[in-house]
């Protein structure tokens, strides 16, 4: 765990919404129900959950909804996400979540909630070091 740039009230409004979030999972396979929630550069919030499908493979994260409801809403700069799951313990965020979140904010802090709003957070430089990403491409020979 890193300290991060985050107040102490951004954390626990953060950790609220996060924890809140859960209730929009749809997941009646797994019934692990994951609240994803994105503190955008200018200060707003952006809720995501998990939202399943009979055909597994077509499983949407939390990390994902937010990201999409995000971009497509206009913001494309984000400063943190909380994530938070019904299992109540730290839930970090899955490897391809880390690649998705890597393209708009590389630096993203990354706060995982347990129920009663404690948290452990890891820059995303951490999580996933030495990233592929957008800049990469231009080194791709034609
Ligand atoms: N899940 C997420 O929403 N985020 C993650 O980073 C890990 C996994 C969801 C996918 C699936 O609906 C359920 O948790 C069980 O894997």
């Amino acid at each position: 765990m890193a300290a991060g740039s985050l107040s102490e009230i951004e954390i626990k409004d953060l950790a609220q919404k996060t924890l809140d979030a859960r209730s929009l999972s749809y997941s009646p396979y797994s019934k692990f129900k994951v609240g994803a929630v994105l503190l955008t550069a200018d200060g707003s919030y952006v809720e995501g959950a998990n939202v399943e499908n009979a055909s597994y493979g077509a499983c949407i994260c939390a990390e994902q909804t937010a990201i999409v409801k995000a971009v497509t809403t206009g913001y494309k700069s984000f400063k943190a996400i909380g994530v938070a799951s019904s299992a109540g313990t730290f839930t970090p965020p899955c490897g391809i979540c880390r690649q998705v979140l890597r393209e708009f904010a590389p630096n993203i802090e990354v706060y995982m909630f347990s129920e009663n709003g404690a948290f452990v957070m890891d820059p995303l430089t951490t999580m996933l070091p030495r990233s592929f990403g957008p800049e990469d491409l231009s080194i791709v020979p034609e």
